[in-house]
């Protein structure tokens, strides 16, 4: 048999993890505070001011980012999905996200941007509205908070369920996702160009976040005060 060189390739720099480990954080934080409610429901918004500020940081990042984070990276051609379920995928597949990983990181993407987008316009009727509720018709605030709080969450939840299945069933064949995403490193053997994960990049990531938090809290000084 012969013996294959393993090569230690960056593919999840060090700002992907961040916002990943960070919208962990801030999504179990909506979970129990959406569920408190009442004065609980004050870090309810202040989580999803930063679930905002990191999915804008995300969809810049995934321009400008580290290569395997490029969103460039895993869009992929619904005949490359078709091979890869009959085993027909290629080495660069395992690296970052496969075709199939692919379909479920944008869908978590897609459903938690509307569901902040969501929370932005909903309004409890009681207490608390979210900061654009003013601009937009009290039939569409009616249809929002249907939404966020009667859809939207269960749609999120089953994502998530389906992530941490996924991220499972690959531990039982042996493939630890997991540890990639914390310390940034898979161990192929193929020779694959890394990530980008220097100083500079990092700075650039660290700019771009500001700038997103900057806008968040932007939109955030939009409601109009509670007399
Ligand atoms: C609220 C819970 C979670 C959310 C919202 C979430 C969301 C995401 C998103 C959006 C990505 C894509 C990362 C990117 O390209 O930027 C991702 C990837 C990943 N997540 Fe999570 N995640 C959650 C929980 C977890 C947990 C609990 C684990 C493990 C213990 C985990 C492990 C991973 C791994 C290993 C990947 C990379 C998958 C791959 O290699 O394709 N996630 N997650």
């Amino acid at each position: 048999m012969s013996q294959k060189s393993l090569n230690k390739v960056r593919v999840w720099d060090l700002p992907t993890r961040i916002f990943h480990w960070s919208l962990v954080a801030c999504v179990i934080g909506l979970a129990i505070t959406g569920t408190l409610g009442g004065s609980a429901m004050v870090w309810h918004f202040r989580f999803g001011y930063s679930v905002l500020t990191l999915l804008l940081f995300r969809l810049v990042w995934g321009l400008v980012g580290g290569r395997w984070s490029r969103f460039g990276s895993f869009i992929y051609a619904p005949q490359t999905v078709i091979n890869y379920l009959k085993g027909r995928g290629k080495p660069e597949h395992g690296i970052g996200h496969s075709p199939i990983g692919a379909g479920s990181v944008f869908a978590m993407l897609a459903v938690l941007l509307v569901q902040v987008g969501t929370g932005l316009i909903s309004d409890d009727e009681i207490a608390f509205a979210g900061p654009l509720t003013h601009l937009v018709s009290n039939a569409t605030v009616g249809l929002s908070t249907n939404y966020h709080a009667n859809i939207g969450k269960w749609l999120l939840l089953g994502l998530l369920l389906l992530h941490a299945t996924a991220i499972l069933f690959y531990l039982r064949r042996k493939h630890n996702l997991v540890g990639a995403m914390l310390h940034g490193d898979k161990t192929l053997v193929v020779a694959m160009p890394p990530s980008r994960d220097d100083t500079a990049s990092r700075l650039t990531a660290l700019l771009i976040l500001a700038a997103c938090a900057a806008l968040v809290y932007w939109i955030s000084t939009l409601a109009v005060p509670a007399f």
